[in-house]
């Protein structure tokens, strides 16, 4: 039997700008997906997921879950025709969009193929390996998913052209966050289809997002590593703002977003592939992140209570 994890993680700036090549900001989060293989008699491989989910997210998610594995075992050079494996997918992180659920559930069949075969993967090769299973849901990954997926910890990534470039962030220390789920599942593939649709459209509108996009990132990294966090959560509305022009909220994550700002979170945005998903909120000390969280519930939404940086 082979065991494996991946991270859940919340984009805190710029998902979307990074399939450009535009620098962005993530962190894992408290949750992980992990993985567990078994051998089986026979052939092929079964998926028996048992992670917890947002309603109607497996089922949605089925094909794509199945192409992706695909993927991942011709890259890992496994052949199935011959041997048979079950696939166990759980731990806490909700199959959900926008914690990264794709991303983690990748990693984790990556490390625990890794282990029942002896395969002695390093983290790189299983970033390599998630990120040809990202394709199976996102088409064009940036590969910032997986990345935060198999490191964890806080990061600032750079796609490059096929490869990319990761760095290590580091918080004074810990900050409480509230994410709240919208609970719409949202296609990836098809959201990132339409930004690109939509630049290519007004290529001159989408420039001058671009380039706003580009330098908040950069400020709101030295505010993020000064742990100057009002400053933080001040980029965080400015970059839900972009995202808002770029076209992928939807009226459940800007009720959120101003749920969360009027319950006194220092910032508020939607975070992943957006349309549905989640909404992260910068809400540092538990009495924030309680208030938010709850503010949250009250009008029937989940929220849930993490950190970054960790
Ligand atoms: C999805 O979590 C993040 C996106 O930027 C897509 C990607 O980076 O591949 C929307």
């Amino acid at each position: 039997m082979g065991k494996g994890i991946g991270f859940g993680k919340v984009i805190l700036f710029n998902e979307h700008f990074v399939v450009y090549g535009l620098p962005a900001i993530a962190s894992a989060i408290g949750a992980k997906t992990t993985a567990v293989v078994e051998r089986r008699p026979g052939s092929g491989v079964e998926i028996n997921d048992e992670r917890p989910e947002t309603k109607g997210y497996k089922a949605e998610k089925a094909d794509q879950q199945k192409e992706s594995l695909d993927l991942m075992l011709r890259l890992m050079n496994i052949d199935i025709r011959s041997n048979g494996f079950r696939v166990t997918l759980a731990g806490d992180l909700l199959a959900a969009s926008g914690v990264g659920a794709s991303a983690a559930s990748c990693a984790a069949i990556a490390r625990a193929f890794s282990e029942e075969l002896g395969l002695k993967y390093s983290d790189e090769k299983v970033n390599e390996v998630a990120y040809e299973g990202e394709k199976g849901y996102h088409g064009t990954p940036s590969g910032i998913d997986n990345t935060a997926a198999t490191y964890g910890g806080l990061i600032w990534y750079r796609r490059e052209g096929s490869s990319h470039h990761m760095e290590r962030m580091k918080l004074k220390k810990p900050v409480e966050i509230v994410m709240g789920n919208t609970g719409l599942v949202a296609d990836t593939k098809l959201v990132v289809g339409a930004v690109r649709e939509q630049k290519e459209k007004a290529p001159e509108k989408y420039a001058r997002i671009f380039n706003d996009a580009e330098k908040l990132v950069q400020d709101a990294r030295k505010q993020l590593e000064g742990f100057h966090l009002e400053e933080a959560g001040y980029y965080m509305n400015e970059n839900h703002t972009l995202l808002q022009q770029i076209g992928v909220s939807c009226p459940e994550l800007d009720l959120l977003v101003d749920l969360a700002r009027n319950n006194g979170a220092l910032g508020a945005k939607l975070t992943g592939t957006g349309r549905g998903g989640y909404m992260v909120a910068l809400s540092p000390g538990m009495d924030l992140q309680e208030r938010v969280a709850n503010a949250i519930e009250k009008k029937g939404f989940q929220a849930l209570r993490t950190t970054i940086g960790v």
